[in-house]
């Protein structure tokens, strides 16, 4: 996607297509403003008609207004002025883009709004526009090929705003969402990919390309024998059923001084998640190709930051394996020793991820980690719990949690924290090994999160994000979200100061 960004006269500007935004009073935005005197009164005219249905994104897609040179115009209900929030805004973006998408157009200039959504930087604000136009020109096309009457995607967007100041945060947003639009849409390419196709050796072939991508990324894949010569028998144990070589990828970005504390991402990539002997029911179970979202999301993080040269260091660690049924694999009551030493009673094969995510964790005590922070679609219970907007939040470290908290709501890639009490750890005790690997059906999420919590000891800080709700979207519209890439990214910029 070719983004740019100009401030100069909008009527005269020639693009296929201006959108603009309208408030449900029938108060224009600023831009559409100019685009009503400039046209005689149309936009005005065609809002005081009652034609611009009220509903958040509805639009109306004009033509040959009288003086305004670009092709079309799309005028956007933004809702009412004054609940015009991040949440209404990007439910006005999406339509418009959905919008253009049926009309097939290539090439859009987008005026920012004015009023700015509450709360929102100019920065933030083209950004998430950005992003929005990115997300909505994804085609997944890795094994079905476009359709005769498919129409072109989005491939250019500029944005419009008032003045320089505006000009100048917009810039930076361009750099940002470029990098961005093009590790989410990375991410979905890679969780959408079928479990066939997607093996952990794919996976593994992805992080090396990263590599050749970038001379600061370097990569080290380990095979079974050496998980097993470190002693990584939870996440062996899982991949015993599977006949797909199991791996444990890890990437180093070196970005920052050489003896400065890396931030460590760690993504479960379980490539299929069938349960084991603990089998799932068969419905719906194709969705558990998207078990590996949490590695997928560490890869395409890795990307941005590769591609924006951050000023860090980020190493990136996924175990990645399939959970199947086998005459080899494991079996509930087997007991597992960890690679941190601790025992674990399997009391069921389908708790996996948990399983595969202790092993990565302990490796990653030999980085001397300023902060772990791992993603994995870990709990149906936390899809209970939070359904599919945020992703859940678990971590004892306040300040780590008003950060990522705070990350989530300026990049609309929101998280909700749930407790990590040690009053519920008594729920993994088992009478033959240090822990069980399931603490029963009541919080099953944050459970689990504790479970993750035991290996996590030796970090200064550390946060599990539970995105079992949240990597992708079920029904008509199935496919990957590609979060929490936004969230990660928009740490990181944070982290490195080049964002308030
Ligand atoms: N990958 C699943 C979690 C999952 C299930 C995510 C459905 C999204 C939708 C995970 O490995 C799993 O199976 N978890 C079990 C844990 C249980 C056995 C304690 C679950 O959530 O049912
Ligand atoms: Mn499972
Ligand atoms: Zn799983």
């Amino acid at each position: 996607m070719k983004l740019t960004v100009l401030t100069n006269d909008l009527a005269t500007l020639s693009t296929p297509a201006l959108v603009l935004g309208s408030f449900n009073n029938g108060q224009l935005t600023p831009a559409a403003g100019l685009i009503d005197r400039a046209s005689n009164g149309a936009l005005n005219h065609l809002v005081s008609c009652g034609d611009l249905n009220q509903e958040i994104g509805a639009s109306v897609l004009l033509y040959a207004l009288p003086n305004v040179a670009a092709e079309r115009v799309l005028l956007v209900n933004l809702g009412k002025a004054d609940e015009f929030d991040r949440a209404h805004y990007a439910k006005s973006l999406k339509k418009a883009f959905e919008r253009l998408a049926d009309v097939g157009v290539t090439a859009a200039t987008l005026a920012l709004p004015e009023p700015l959504p509450a709360a929102m930087s100019v920065y933030h604000s083209a950004r998430a526009a950005m992003l929005a136009a990115g997300q909505s020109s994804y085609r997944y096309t890795q094994t079905k090929a476009a359709q005769p009457g498919d129409k072109p995607p989005l491939d250019q967007l500029t944005l419009w705003v008032a003045d320089g100041a505006a000009q100048a945060a917009c810039e930076l947003a361009i750099t940002h969402a470029q990098a961005l639009v093009t590790a989410v849409n990375w991410t979905r390419d890679l969780a959408n990919l079928p479990g066939n196709i997607c093996t952990p050796s794919y996976l593994a072939e992805q992080a090396q390309f990263l590599a050749t991508q970038s001379p600061q990324v370097t990569v080290e894949i380990l095979d079974a024998d050496a998980m097993a010569a470190l002693g990584m028998g939870a996440m062996l144990g899982v991949a015993r059923g599977s006949r797909e070589p199991a791996k444990l990828i890890v990437l180093r970005y070196a970005g920052g001084a050489a003896d400065a504390q890396p931030v460590v991402l760690v993504g479960k990539g379980l490539t299929f998640d069938a349960g084991g002997i603990s089998l799932k029911p068969a419905n719906d179970m194709d969705e558990m190709k998207y078990d590996m979202s949490g590695g997928a999301s560490v890869l395409g993080t890795l990307r941005a930051v590769a591609e924006l040269c951050l000023p860090i260091n980020v190493i990136g660690v996924i175990p990645a394996t399939e959970n199947l049924p086998g005459g080899a694999a494991y079996k509930p009551g087997d007991v597992l020793t960890s690679l941190s030493g601790q025992t674990i009673e399997v009391l069921n094969t389908d708790a996996e991820g948990r399983l595969i995510l202790c092993d990565a964790l302990t490796y990653c005590e030999r980085f001397n980690p300023a902060v772990v922070l791992d993603m994995a679609t870990l709990t149906g219970a936390c899809v209970v719990a939070l359904g599919h907007h945020p992703s859940g939040l678990f971590t004892h470290n306040n300040e780590l949690a008003a950060t990522l908290t705070a990350a989530g709501e300026t990049s609309g890639d929101r998280v909700w924290r749930l407790p990590l009490w040690k009053e519920f750890e008594q729920q993994l005790d088992s009478n033959f090994a240090d822990m069980a690997n399931v603490g029963g059906r009541d919080g099953g999420a944050i459970t689990a999160a504790l479970f993750l919590g035991r290996f996590t000891k030796k970090f200064p800080a550390w946060a599990h994000l539970d995105i079992a709700g949240t990597a992708w979207v079920s029904g008509k519209e199935k496919g990957a979200t590609g979060r929490p890439v936004p969230l990660l990214v928009e740490f990181l910029l944070h982290r490195c100061g080049l964002i308030g």
